[in-house]
C-alpha cells in the first residue's frame, strides 16, 4: 500500500511479526510506519488521527472481550468520516486451540453507532475458517 501511495501505518504486539513486517517493507523499498504494541491501546502508542482506511485481518475476533471496547474506542478516534474499515473474523471458534470469535451480530452491536455496515460475506475456504468479512463506513 506504501508503494501506491498510502501513507501507512502497521501495528502488532507480537515482535516477530514487525521484525517480518519491516524485512519485507527494506525489501519492497517501502517505508510503513510499524508499531510494536498492543491495538486496543492506539492512543497511548501515538497512532494520531485522520485515518481513511482501517484494515484489521484476524486481529479483532482475538481480543479478549473486556478489551475490544477499547480498541473500537480507538479506532473510532483515530479515523474520520467516510473512512473505510475492513475486518476478517471467525464468526464461530475454530477449534479447542483459539478462543477467536467475533460475531456479526457483535459487529453491529458495537460499530452500529458509529459505523453503517455496508456489506459483510463469507470468507474464502469456509471449510478451512469460518470466517466473514465486514465492510464499515464511518459516520
Ligand atoms: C491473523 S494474524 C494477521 C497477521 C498480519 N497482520 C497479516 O495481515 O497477515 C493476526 C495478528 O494480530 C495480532 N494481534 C492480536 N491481538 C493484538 C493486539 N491486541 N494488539 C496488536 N496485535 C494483535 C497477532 O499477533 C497476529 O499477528
Amino acid at each position: 500500500m506504501t508503494q501506491h501511495g498510502w501513507d501507512v501505518t502497521a501495528i502488532d504486539f507480537v515482535p516477530r511479526a514487525i521484525a517480518k513486517a519491516k524485512a519485507k517493507a527494506a525489501a519492497a523499498k517501502a517505508s510503513p510506519r510499524l508499531i510494536l504494541g498492543d491495538v486496543t491501546r492506539l492512543e497511548e502508542l501515538g497512532v494520531g488521527d485522520g485515518y481513511s482506511l482501517v484494515f484489521d485481518l484476524g486481529c479483532l475476533h482475538a481480543i479478549p472481550q473486556p478489551r475490544r471496547d477499547a480498541y473500537v474506542e480507538g479506532v473510532n478516534k483515530a479515523t474520520v468520516r467516510g473512512a473505510d474499515f475492513l475486518i476478517w473474523a471467525f464468526h464461530t471458534k475454530l477449534n479447542l486451540v483459539t478462543n477467536a470469535r467475533l460475531t456479526q451480530e457483535e459487529v453491529e452491536e458495537r460499530f452500529g453507532p458509529a459505523w453503517d455496515i455496508v456489506r459483510a460475506w463469507a470468507g474464502e475456504q469456509p471449510d478451512r475458517f469460518p470466517a466473514r468479512w465486514y465492510h464499515l463506513k464511518r459516520r
